[in-house]
C-alpha cells in the first residue's frame, strides 16, 4: 500500500479531515447565527397591513392612550387588536374620502373584521400573559420599544426564549412604578431624576402594586408654596423613599410587588403549561 499511496496523499487525507470538521463547525455556526437572524425572529419587519396604522400619528401626534385601542392589556393575557368600530368613532367624520381608509369603511359596511396581520406571534406551546407584566411594574416600551415613535409597526426584541429568561432571571433592571406602564419614554431613576416612592394599605397586611405610589417630583414640594400661604401645616415626607437608580429602585419595587425569585421565574411550567 505503501508504494501506492506516497506519503503526500496522507497528509491530503488527514488536510480533508481537518476540512470536513471545519466545514461541519461553520454550518453549525450559521444555522445558529440564522435561528437568531431577524429573518427568523422578524424582528425589525414591517409585514403589509390591510390599511397602513400609523403609532407615531395617533399616539404621538393625537395623543391617544394605547388602552384606547388595546383594551384588555390589563385585564387578561391579551392586549388585543382594536376592532373597526374604535376607527369608525373618528375615521366617520375625518378622512372620510381618503382611499387608505376604503378597508376600514368596508370593513364597517359589510361588518367583516379587518384582518390584520399579527407582527409579534409567539409559538403556541407558550404560556404569556399581558396582565401580569403590566401590574407587575413593566412598560409597554420595555418589550415593544418606542411604539409612539413608530409609523409602521414592527418588533422591536427576538421574543425568543432567551430573551424572556433574561429577564425573569434579573426583573430588578427592568421594573418600574406600575403607574409609568404606558410611559414610552421612561427610563429610570437617575441621580439627576430621583424617583420617590412610598406605601400606603400596609395595615391591611396585603400590599398590591398598587398600593405602592411612586412620583418623579419631589413629595410635598410642590404643593408647600401655595399651602403655607393658606396655613396649612405640610403633610410629613418620612414615609417616602429616595430612589436614584435603577437598580435600588427595582430591589425596593421586587419587595413590595411582591415577585417571584429568579429560579421560581425561569422555571420551565412558568412559560411551558
Ligand atoms: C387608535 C388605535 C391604537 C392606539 C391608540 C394604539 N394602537 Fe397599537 N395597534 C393598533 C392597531 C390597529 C394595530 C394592528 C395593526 C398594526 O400592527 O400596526 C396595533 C398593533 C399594535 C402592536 C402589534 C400587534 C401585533 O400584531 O403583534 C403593538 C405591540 C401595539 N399595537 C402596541 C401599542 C402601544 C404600546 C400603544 C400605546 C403607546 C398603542 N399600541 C396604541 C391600534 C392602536
Ligand atoms: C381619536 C380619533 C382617531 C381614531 C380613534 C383613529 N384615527 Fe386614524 N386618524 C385620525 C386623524 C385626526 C388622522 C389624521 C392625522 C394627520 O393627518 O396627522 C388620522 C389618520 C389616519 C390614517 C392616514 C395615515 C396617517 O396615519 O396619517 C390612517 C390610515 C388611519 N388614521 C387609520 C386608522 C385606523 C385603522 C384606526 C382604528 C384602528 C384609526 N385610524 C383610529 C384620528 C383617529
Ligand atoms: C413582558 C413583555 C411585554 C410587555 C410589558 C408588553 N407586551 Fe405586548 N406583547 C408581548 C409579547 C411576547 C406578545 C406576543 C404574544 C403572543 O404572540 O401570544 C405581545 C403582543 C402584543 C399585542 C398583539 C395582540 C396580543 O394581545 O397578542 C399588542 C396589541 C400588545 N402586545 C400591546 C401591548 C401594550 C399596549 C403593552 C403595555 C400596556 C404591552 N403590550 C406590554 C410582550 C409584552
Ligand atoms: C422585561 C422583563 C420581562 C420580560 C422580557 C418577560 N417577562 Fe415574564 N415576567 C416578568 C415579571 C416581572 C413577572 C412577574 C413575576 C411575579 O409576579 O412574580 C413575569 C411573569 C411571567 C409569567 C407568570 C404568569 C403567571 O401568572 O404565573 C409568565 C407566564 C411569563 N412572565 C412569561 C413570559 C414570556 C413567555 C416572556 C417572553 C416572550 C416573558 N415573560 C418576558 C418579567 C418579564
Ligand atoms: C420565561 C419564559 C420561558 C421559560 C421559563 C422557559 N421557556 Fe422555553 N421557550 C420560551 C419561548 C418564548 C420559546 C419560543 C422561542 C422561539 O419562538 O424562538 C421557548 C422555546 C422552547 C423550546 C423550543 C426550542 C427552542 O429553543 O426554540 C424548548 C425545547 C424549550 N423552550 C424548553 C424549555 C425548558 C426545558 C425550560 C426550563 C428549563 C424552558 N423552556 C423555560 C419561553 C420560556
Amino acid at each position: 500500500m505503501a508504494q501506492i499511496f506516497d506519503r503526500s496523499s496522507n497528509a491530503l487525507a488527514r488536510m480533508s479531515l481537518v476540512l470536513t470538521g471545519l466545514i461541519v463547525i461553520s454550518l453549525g455556526v450559521t444555522l445558529d447565527q440564522l435561528q437568531r437572524s431577524p429573518w427568523v425572529t422578524r424582528q425589525g419587519q414591517r409585514p403589509d397591513q390591510p390599511v397602513p396604522f400609523s403609532h407615531k400619528h395617533h399616539v404621538q401626534g393625537l395623543g391617544l392612550q394605547c388602552q384606547y385601542c388595546h383594551t384588555s392589556v390589563e385585564k387578561s393575557s391579551y392586549a388585543g387588536i382594536p376592532p373597526t368600530k374604535t376607527c369608525i368613532n373618528c375615521h366617520s367624520q375625518i378622512w372620510t374620502n381618503a382611499n387608505l381608509l376604503e378597508p376600514v369603511r368596508k370593513s364597517w359596511a359589510t361588518n367583516e373584521s379587518i384582518v390584520w396581520t399579527k407582527v409579534h406571534d409567539l409559538p403556541d406551546y407558550v404560556y404569556f400573559n399581558h396582565s401580569i407584566h403590566v401590574n407587575k411594574g413593566l412598560g409597554c416600551s420595555s418589550c415593544h420599544g418606542r411604539v409612539d415613535l413608530m409609523p409602521l409597526m414592527y418588533q422591536q426584541n427576538t421574543l425568543q426564549m432567551e430573551w424572556c429568561l433574561n429577564c425573569h432571571r434579573d426583573p430588578a433592571k427592568n421594573l418600574r412604578p406600575v403607574s409609568q406602564a404606558y410611559n414610552m419614554a421612561w427610563e429610570g431613576p437617575s441621580k439627576e431624576k430621583p424617583v420617590w416612592c412610598s406605601v400606603s394599605d400596609e395595615k391591611t397586611g396585603k400590599p398590591t402594586a398598587q398600593s405602592v405610589d411612586c412620583q418623579t417630583s419631589e413629595p410635598g414640594k410642590v404643593e408647600v408654596a401655595s399651602l403655607s400661604m393658606a396655613g396649612i401645616t405640610l403633610p410629613t415626607m418620612a414615609n417616602y423613599t429616595k430612589f436614584t437608580s435603577q437598580r435600588e429602585l427595582g430591589n425596593y419595587l421586587i419587595d413590595h410587588y411582591k415577585i417571584r425569585k429568579p429560579n421560581e421565574l425561569s422555571s420551565c411550567e412558568v412559560c411551558h403549561r
